[in-house]
């Protein structure tokens, strides 16, 4: 695989061809993940669940991010590494340019922040600084208190319409990759023909442009109930390189997600 850079997302975007991103949070995995072909690999504070153990994403810190991102970065070969915003980065402009910052040092290439069109600003500073970012909208893990649980967004007309405006100001404000989550399918397929740049979709339907899973959901070895969008690829794989290839190939063909997976 060739060096995968925004330009890369850009082009499959343009050229109407779909990508594969998934979680890693080590050297070994990163690379395992790398070298089945993943464009994209993302060192997500989802690794407050998987590896911490704790019911949501809230606890992680700066430092439990860039220690994993520094881990994943040595093993991410020709993959581009984004790495997620901890909660509170957001809290003010001037602790979202540091965290960034940090994440930036620790190998990061793309940094992820959830919040609205309110994260406008703070998106403006970061590109400006040669930060590049990923908007997280949709169900917003970091605000799950706040949505009182892990739910479908944007299921009624009105919220579907301010999750695509949303989008749209953040891109403005130079997002270049929005990432949707748990939204239906059919609101992932608008948003990603009403923008220019990259979706990346988790339970966002077949049509955004490129997929995330979380790395422990495609091996099979999250406890308690999985999500609706998760596919265990170990079964079919038998190994965890074949599962990580598996899983990157159906997405490029465009069998994964199918109708059971998406809202
Ligand atoms: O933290 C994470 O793993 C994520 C993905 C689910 C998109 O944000
Ligand atoms: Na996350």
């Amino acid at each position: 695989m060739k060096t995968v850079t925004l330009s890369t997302l850009q082009a499959f975007k343009r050229a109407g061809e779909t990508f594969s991103c998934l979680t890693a949070y080590d050297a070994s995995f990163a690379h395992a993940a790398s070298h089945a072909g993943i464009e994209v690999l993302l060192v997500g504070d989802s690794l407050g669940m998987v590896l911490q153990g704790h019911t949501s994403t809230l606890p992680v810190t700066l430092d439990d991010i860039c220690y994993h991102s520094r881990c994943a970065a040595r093993g991410k070969g020709a993959s581009l590494l984004m790495v997620d915003l901890p909660f509170m980065s957001n809290s003010s402009t001037e602790r979202l340019l540091q965290d960034a910052g940090a994440l930036m040092r620790a190998g990061a290439e793309l940094v992820k922040v959830e919040g609205e069109a309110w994260m406008a600003d703070g998106i403006r500073e970061l590109t400006r600084r040669g930060v590049p970012v990923c908007a997280h909208l949709g169900l917003t893990p970091q605000s799950v208190y706040q949505l009182g649980g892990y739910k479908v967004q944007g299921r009624e007309t009105e919220q579907a319409e301010q999750i695509l405006a949303d989008a749209r100001t953040l891109v403005e404000a130079g997002a270049s990759v929005i990432l949707l989550e748990c939204v239906p399918a059919s609101l992932g397929k608008a948003i990603t023909e009403a923008l220019d740049v990259p979706v990346i979709g988790i339970g966002a339907g077949p049509d955004v442009d490129g997929q995330i899973l979380v790395m422990h959901d495609v091996l099979g070895v999250t406890h308690g109930k999985t999500p609706r969008f998760v596919k265990n690829f170990l079964q079919e794989g038998g190994s965890i390189q074949q599962a990580f290839k598996a899983y990157h190939e159906s997405v490029k063909a465009r069998t994964f997600p199918a109708p059971e997976h998406c809202f």
